[in-house]
């Protein structure tokens, strides 16, 4: 059974009277465990896709299913709820909170979800932290890290819920080419550990990591 299954997706913005429409037809396939780079041109729709696969946003029209839920008809809550048990995140810009140690940014989610206390939140955090090369980091702050530092921690946060798929998008946007280099590493790892994986990525050697590529141009999927 495929993770992912959409089928015709479309996303209209309205800006004023202007209608712009992001996403003109859109099927895409993902099974368990791939590793598949989307690629494209600038404002050929790959956020605005990932922000629908990643239940942040909702498709004007068309099918999405995920991992055996059909989500085209949710809405608020009932969106954020799939989100937050299913998907992981990672941003170009990393989105962690300023205020919060690294172990309490990536134990975040778990308490969002609710069910652990505090106490073992944190303890899978630093698990997590220490895999990824960050167990000396833990009680830092994250303006304290180096960029290649954080968007490691991010990938722990993006993990610590066991979501269903990872969605990334430009992870190395804001890293030089060794710490960029060492998050490819960790999504590498994480690809063998048996993770699903999409990545939005402009740059081919970034993209060259995922077994398969899927090219938008102009809101479509180009042949
Ligand atoms: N919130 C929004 N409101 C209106 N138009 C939007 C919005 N977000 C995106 N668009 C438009 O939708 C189209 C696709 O944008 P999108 O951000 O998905 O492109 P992209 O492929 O991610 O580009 P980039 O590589 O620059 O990040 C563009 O024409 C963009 O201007
Ligand atoms: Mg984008």
């Amino acid at each position: 059974m495929a993770l992912i299954e959409a089928r015709a997706l479309t996303k209209v913005y309205r800006l004023g009277r202007v209608d712009v429409a992001a996403l003109r037809g859109v099927d895409i396939d993902v099974a368990r465990g791939e590793y598949v780079a989307i690629m494209g041109p600038s404002g050929s729709g790959k956020s605005t896709l990932m922000h629908i696969l990643g239940c942040l946003d909702t498709p004007s029209g068309g099918a999405y299913r995920l991992d055996g839920e059909e989500i085209g008809g949710l809405r608020g809550r009932a969106l954020a709820r799939v989100r937050n048990r299913k998907v992981g995140f990672v941003f170009q810009t990393f989105n962690l909170m300023p205020r919060m140690t690294v172990e309490e940014n990536v134990a975040l989610p778990l308490q969002y979800r609710g069910g652990l206390r505090r106490r073992a939140r944190l303890k899978r955090a630093r698990a997590l932290l220490e895999r990824f090369g960050l167990g000396e980091r833990i009680g830092h702050r994250p303006d304290e890290l180096s960029g290649g530092e954080r968007q490691r921690v991010a990938v722990a946060r993006a993990l610590i819920g066991e979501p269903a798929i990872l969605l990334v998008d430009e992870p190395t946007g804001n890293l030089d080419s060794e710490a960029g280099a060492q998050v490819l590493r960790a999504f590498r790892e994480v690809h063998a550990a048996g993770n699903t994986i999409v990545l939005v990525t402009h740059d081919p050697d970034v993209g060259a990591e995922a077994a398969r590529t899927i090219r938008l141009a102009d809101g479509r999927v180009a042949a």
